[in-house]
């Protein structure tokens, strides 16, 4: 277990292009959520359902990092029993920018994976459509989904989540609304905690945090990393 945990949100890859759920343009001013992302929603929009998801995974072929994933990765190749990085993000931006499988844990699934509803294989199919992939599964015949946690669905690697939070001593929290994760509770878990998004959001109480940063996340990067570098040499408390 880490400790310091970096967790972060749609704002961390905003400035890579990609499409944030909860800002003006945002994904989920365009979508239904009950359409494309809730629990049955297979069933009743299965065509809709893929194809959103087929539009998104198409959508990041050519997305590259920006500097807060980049520094992030190399303070995770620095300190890599110390930091946790915990993404509720499904894009690859940290892979791209050389994060390895095992030291991201993608809290709401991956896009470049399909899994079998039926045995719950995991295939990595890269940028395409989930059909071009196939029709069904290869290995039990058994209908295919993108590998991403809906509303209402669980979350099975929240138990990493809750793991690390109960033994990190700083969170670093980037570019999340807080709707979905309560990020003020998760500051009240820990000794120290800073956050970064653009503006304040109605699901954050901010007076929880330690330092933050109403800034962009390249821009407010670099003095987060020099405080996670300071708090794991011990140069200040
Ligand atoms: N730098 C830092 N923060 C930013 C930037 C930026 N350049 N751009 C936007 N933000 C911040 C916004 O201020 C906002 O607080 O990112 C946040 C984006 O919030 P949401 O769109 O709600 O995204 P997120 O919190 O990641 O959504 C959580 O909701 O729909 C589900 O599963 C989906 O993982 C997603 C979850």
């Amino acid at each position: 277990m880490s400790k310091v945990l970096i967790l972060s949100g749609a704002g961390i890859s905003a400035e890579s292009g990609i499409s944030t759920f909860r800002e003006r343009d945002g994904l989920w001013e365009k979508h239904r959520v009950e359409d494309v992302c809730s629990a049955g929603c297979l069933d009743t929009n299965e065509d809709g359902t893929k194809k959103f998801y087929d539009a998104r995974r198409a959508d990041i072929k050519d997305k590259v990092p920006n500097y807060a994933h980049k520094l992030i990765v190399e303070l995770k190749h620095k300190y890599p029993d110390e930091i946790s990085v915990l993404t509720q993000n499904i894009d690859d931006l940290f892979e791209k920018a050389g994060m390895k499988e095992h030291e991201i844990v993608h809290l709401h699934g991956f896009l470049r994976e399909l899994r079998c509803r039926e045995c719950d294989e995991i295939f990595e199919i890269g940028y395409i459509n989930q059909d071009e992939f196939a029709g069904e599964c290869p290995s039990c015949g058994g209908k295919l989904r993108p590998n991403v946690v809906f509303f209402g669905e669980a979350a099975p690697e929240y138990q990493k989540l809750t793991q690390e939070l109960n033994r990190c001593e700083l969170i670093v929290v980037i570019g999340t609304s807080g709707n979905v994760l309560d990020v003020t509770y998760f500051a009240q878990l820990t000794d120290y905690s800073i956050l970064n998004n653009l503006e304040p959001s109605d699901a954050i109480d901010d007076s929880y945090f330690t330092k933050v940063y109403y800034e962009k996340a390249t821009d407010a990067i670099a003095e987060i990393a020099e405080y996670i570098e300071d708090f794991l040499e011990a140069r200040f408390v």
